[in-house]
């Protein structure tokens, strides 16, 4: 079992649309996060507290008197054990209570006992949404600092339209990821990343090279939401003008082949490999000794291979989860996924490139994609992308460990 990602307890109250929860579980986990579901009596009448066991691979704990469960872990426990509690579906009981500081059941106790952020995301009939009654606990909480997503406009389940949809289970977690300082605190505890950044310099003569418009900044964004995510990080970057995030060990390197020395002197030591720089395919064969002197009206440089660090770190037996990037001016989709297979990736984040998008830019979009699975990452700054980005590398890396090691064991 998955025990490093964010600690999420699932609050399950008695609702309609306590099914789609079923989703929601299933989607934090994939972005590895650890899901306690909680269940109120009324939720237990809509969905079996065994679905909900299947789905989260924990015990679901549903009774503030349950002497064996509190044996395990105790309520207060629990709501120490926490990083976030999210409560979808949030029925207007459930928010009343909360509101009147009432804690007569498991789940409201958990929200009062507890210091981590409370999210609640309500679905109820557009009517009793829109009544003063709610709408004046739901202001109170916001004042207290509970953070409300949805509802959401729609078709009811009472066959009414409004607003009163329970937000869509891919909503809720991006929302709920959006917020990764504090989730991402454990997502990669004890784990080491190395990560390459910003552009190479193939040296022509003693004064001229080839390069890239690379900046550094998506790799160095990485670089501190991975050392934000608990890993011990290795940044080997080529030449940029970025600050190195605090608590980040860098190492500057200017070509593809010190670029390829460095992380091939410390792959040993890694769980996580991300290839974010913009590496020069080719090189001049040789650097000329002095400088090139201007004679003829043309000049022809021969260039060859560089070593490709990523395909040789995605060889290595037993190495690194390894995640590749894909820089595509065009067929962005189709170019990442050729390169997934071809490279033996993990998992690949491919960009749109251009003298307009993603070399040397403050924002960025991705599509990231891994054998079975694809997600986008929609336009935003590039530490945000980078925080989401390193939420689903932390998931998809927990997520093949676990499927191993239930492989080993069975
Ligand atoms: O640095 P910024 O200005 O913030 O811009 C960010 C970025 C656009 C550079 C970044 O998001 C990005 O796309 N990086 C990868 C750039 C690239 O070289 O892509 P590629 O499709 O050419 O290479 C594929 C992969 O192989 C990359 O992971 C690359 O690091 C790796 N590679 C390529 C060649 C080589 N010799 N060695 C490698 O490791």
């Amino acid at each position: 079992m998955n025990d490093s990602g964010p600690r999420i307890i699932l609050g399950v109250t008695g609702g309609i649309a306590a099914y789609k929860s079923l989703e929601l579980v299933r989607r934090l986990r994939e972005r590895g996060a650890q899901v306690q579901v909680v269940m109120t009596r009324g939720a237990r009448t809509f969905v079996s507290p065994v679905t909900f066991q299947a789905v989260s691979a924990r015990r679901v704990r549903d009774d503030l008197w349950d002497e064996a469960a509190e044996a395990a872990m105790g309520h207060i426990e629990l709501a120490r054990w926490a990083d976030l509690v999210l409560v979808a579906p949030a029925t207007a009981h459930c928010v009343g209570s909360l509101a009147a500081g009432l804690a007569g059941d498991l789940l409201t106790t958990l929200c009062m006992a507890t210091e981590a952020p409370v999210i609640l995301v309500p679905a109820m009939n557009r009517v009793m949404w829109a009544n003063p009654a709610l709408q004046e606990n739901r202001a109170l909480l916001e004042e207290r600092g509970i953070r409300f997503l949805g509802p959401v406009e729609g078709d009811q389940a009472c066959g009414e339209e409004g607003v009163g949809r329970m937000m869509e289970s891919i909503d809720i977690v991006n929302a709920v990821f959006e917020e990764p300082v504090r989730l991402a605190s454990q997502s990669l505890k004890g784990l080491t990343a190395i990560i390459t950044a910003g552009p190479t310099r193939e040296p022509i003569d003693p004064v001229r090279y080839i390069t890239n418009r690379s900046s550094g900044k998506m790799g160095f964004a990485l670089a501190a939401a991975a050392q934000a995510a608990g890993a011990k990080v290795v940044l080997v970057s080529g030449p940029v003008s970025v600050a190195t995030p605090p608590g980040v060990e860098r190492i500057d390197v200017e070509t593809a082949e010190e670029m390829y020395a460095s992380v091939h002197e410390r792959v040993e030591d890694a769980d996580l490999f991300i290839a974010c720089a913009a590496v020069s395919d080719y090189r001049p064969e040789s650097e000329a000794s002095e400088k090139l002197k201007r004679t003829g009206a043309t000049l022809n440089l021969e260039l060859i291979r560089s070593p490709d660090t990523l395909a040789s770190v995605a060889k290595l037996q037993d190495g690194p989860f390894t995640v590749g990037f894909a820089a595509e001016t065009q067929n962005v989709a189709e170019n990442a996924r050729k390169k997934l297979v071809r490279k033996g990736l993990d998992m690949i984040a491919a960009n749109k490139v251009g003298r307009d998008c993603g070399f040397d830019q403050e924002t960025n979009s991705l599509m990231v994609f891994w054998g079975d699975g694809d997600v986008e990452l929609e336009q935003a700054s590039k530490s945000v992308v980078a925080e989401r980005l390193i939420q689903l590398i932390a998931g998809r890396y927990h997520a093949v460990n676990s499927e191993q090691h239930s492989t080993q064991v069975g």
